[in-house]
């Protein structure tokens, strides 16, 4: 087995197109994720360098394991957006081979291009490994939920093409992100590949983590959703007994999560891009609709004072009953005061 890319019991943070910036990784950085990636980054638009894509790849100030993410079928294309990640200061480069989004899916990448299409997959794939200077390694999706053999045989090719690790998201396209996870298939394929093969689906806590990884036998996990709003997930992987957030530490969070955004996007786009992570940190924890609300109007400095005063407020008095009487009953945790 070659040396690991994550170490045992490792979490690792997805790409989440539309989330994994720089601010959302400084922001789970801080409650311990070690290794994390940029969102998917288009090789068509890197190669044309739109402006937004090189904001996209861009590492910032995080200082951790960092990969990046490239989807793409075009194979001069793919190679040449390897060679310009080659001059950019990332740990490893993987390959999207799992994304079901039709604007992905309309151009048969993504996972589309492993189910229909995979000689060209393995095609594409060879050429960012023998154009990349970095480890690469793929991320892509069970190709059949009772049967493991066409998973196990894709990723086997994947590893001769040169695969360093393989991440394997346990539904199938046609789920996109909802349903049961299918361990076994993910277990299939890391007991027949001689490379690490990383568990990822339904990790939204620190007790479903652990279960993915028991129930694959992977040594590492990928967190996605589980982290959107919820950067304490780390902090429960590392420690079962970490405590929730309380009041005043959520508060601190969004906000100093807030002064990264701003110092990112300029006041001018900030609030409209902090939107809808604004919304995940709300979402489950007892906020009332209206403050919810609220949220979508977001637009200025005094509007998220305003916010911020409301949500250092506290979550509603039923909400705070209900985590006392049933905790199980509750989305996410947040409690009144630590002390
Ligand atoms: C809004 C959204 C955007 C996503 N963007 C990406 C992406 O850019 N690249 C990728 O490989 N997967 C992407 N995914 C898939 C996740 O990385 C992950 O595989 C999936 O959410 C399953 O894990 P979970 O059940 O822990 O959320 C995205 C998922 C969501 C919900």
């Amino acid at each position: 087995m070659p040396p690991e890319l994550y170490p045992p019991g490792a979490a690792v943070m997805a790409p989440i197109a539309g989330h994994t910036d720089i601010p959302f990784r400084r922001m789970i950085r801080r409650f311990g994720c070690r290794h994390a990636f940029t969102e998917m980054i288009d090789a068509g638009s890197l190669v044309f360098q739109g402006q937004k894509t090189l904001r996209l790849a861009q590492r910032g100030s995080d200082a951790g394991f960092l990969g990046i993410q490239l989807v793409g079928s075009d194979l001069p294309t793919l190679k040449r957006a390897a060679e310009i990640i080659n001059d950019m200061d990332f740990d490893v480069l993987d390959f999207n081979l799992g994304c079901p989004a039709p604007k992905v899916a309309r151009k048969c990448e993504g996972i589309r291009f492993a189910l229909e299409d995979p000689d060209g997959a393995i095609r594409a794939f060879e050429t960012l490994v023998s154009a990349s200077r970095l480890p690469v390694t793929a991320k892509t999706r069970i190709q059949d939920e009772s049967d493991p053999a066409p998973t196990v045989a894709f990723c086997r090719r994947l590893r001769d093409a040169g695969a360093k690790s393989i991440t394997i998201h346990g539904r199938l396209m046609r789920n996109f992100y909802s349903g049961p996870v299918f361990y076994e298939i993910i277990s299939a394929v890391r007991e027949s590949l001689d490379i690490p093969v990383v568990a990822n689906g339904g990790a939204m806590d620190g007790a479903s983590f652990r279960t993915l990884l028991k129930k694959t036998g992977c040594s590492a996990g990928m967190v996605a959703r589980g982290a959107l709003g919820n950067p304490w997930i780390f902090r429960e992987i590392a420690d079962s007994s970490a405590p929730p957030p309380d009041v005043a530490e959520f508060t601190e969070t969004i906000r100093a999560y807030m002064d990264d955004m701003l110092d990112c996007y300029g006041p001018e786009f900030a609030y409209v891009v902090a939107r809808k992570s604004l919304l995940e940190f709300l979402r489950g924890r007892g906020y009332p609709g209206t403050l919810r609300a609220s949220v979508s109007y977001l637009d200025s400095g005094d509007a998220l004072k305003k916010l911020l005063d409301a949500v250092a407020e506290g979550p509603t008095e039923r909400y705070l009953e209900n985590l006392a009487l049933h905790p199980e009953s509750v989305e996410r945790k947040l409690v009144r005061s630590h002390s």
